[in-house]
């Protein structure tokens, strides 16, 4: 397979069509940003931890029967996967309030909540990616109803199998963003990552935390908490 013309770069990733009409190729970066931009640096070796790390949870979601985008690893920090049209939405899935569900309801962080909430916001730089309802979504034109419904579906789905195989490896899954895409012959597919980038995985016992927050909140030791993520899940950066 070969690769072709950049077709998309991102904050984290660059996507690059192939010689396989269908398939993509994504190269995960180092760069790491947070509040929609504005904090920026270079992480050695994230790229591959998260490409890894995406790698391990899409291969076992597939095998629980959640089909997603993800072919296969094609280097340290490159994989390829099925060509989707991204749906502008970024689905987030919350057990325990932390971070913006926190600030916007005034709930203490750490507080664990009586069900999953869902939450949908829209994918806008310039908009600075809003909390968007139903409504919205269908008066905007983002999603159809039954597509919307879909993706909550899908979004729960994913929670209830990504929290008891954390759990098992003494990480309590706090929150998560997924992104969906639409295949050629309209399918909703699971897309995009999910690593430490777009989760809130705290280590079970000491509530220590494994993921961006360390960059957010300027805790340090990052590369070490994506690496001690990537160790958990069985996984090894130097294969
Ligand atoms: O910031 P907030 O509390 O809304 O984030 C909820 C979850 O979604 C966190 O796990 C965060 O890492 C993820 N997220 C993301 N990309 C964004 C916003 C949030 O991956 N643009």
């Amino acid at each position: 397979m070969e690769k072709q013309e950049q077709l998309y770069e991102g904050k984290a990733k660059r996507i690059y069509r192939t010689s396989t009409p269908d398939q993509y190729w994504v190269e995960y970066k180092d760069d790491a940003t947070a509040f929609n931009g504005e904090k920026r640096a270079q992480i050695t070796g994230k790229g591959e931890l998260n490409n890894r790390i995406t790698a391990i949870f899409f291969t076992m979601l597939k095998e629980r029967g959640i089909d997603n985008h993800f072919i296969r690893l094609l280097s340290a920090t490159e994989q390829i996967v099925r060509k989707v049209d991204i749906i502008p939405l970024e689905v987030v899935v919350r057990n325990i309030a932390a971070g913006s569900l926190a600030k916007r309801l005034g709930m203490e962080e750490g507080t664990v909540l009586p069900q999953p909430v869902v939450e949908f916001y829209y994918k806008d730089d310039a908009l600075g990616d809003p909390l968007v309802n139903a409504s919205h979504i269908k008066v905007m034109g983002i999603a159809s109803e039954s597509d919307l419904a879909t993706l909550e579906k899908m979004g729960l789905a994913v929670n209830e199998v990504l929290r008891p195989y954390l759990r098992e490896r003494n990480i309590t899954l706090v929150d998560f963003k997924l992104e969906f895409g639409k295949t050629a012959d309209g399918e909703i597919l699971l897309a995009d990552e999910i690593s430490p980038d777009t989760c809130r995985f705290w280590d079970s016992e000491t509530n220590e935390k494994l993921d961006k927050d360390r960059f957010r909140r300027d805790l340090g030791n990052v590369e070490e908490a994506y690496q001690e993520m990537l160790k958990r899940l069985g996984g090894d950066v130097h294969v």
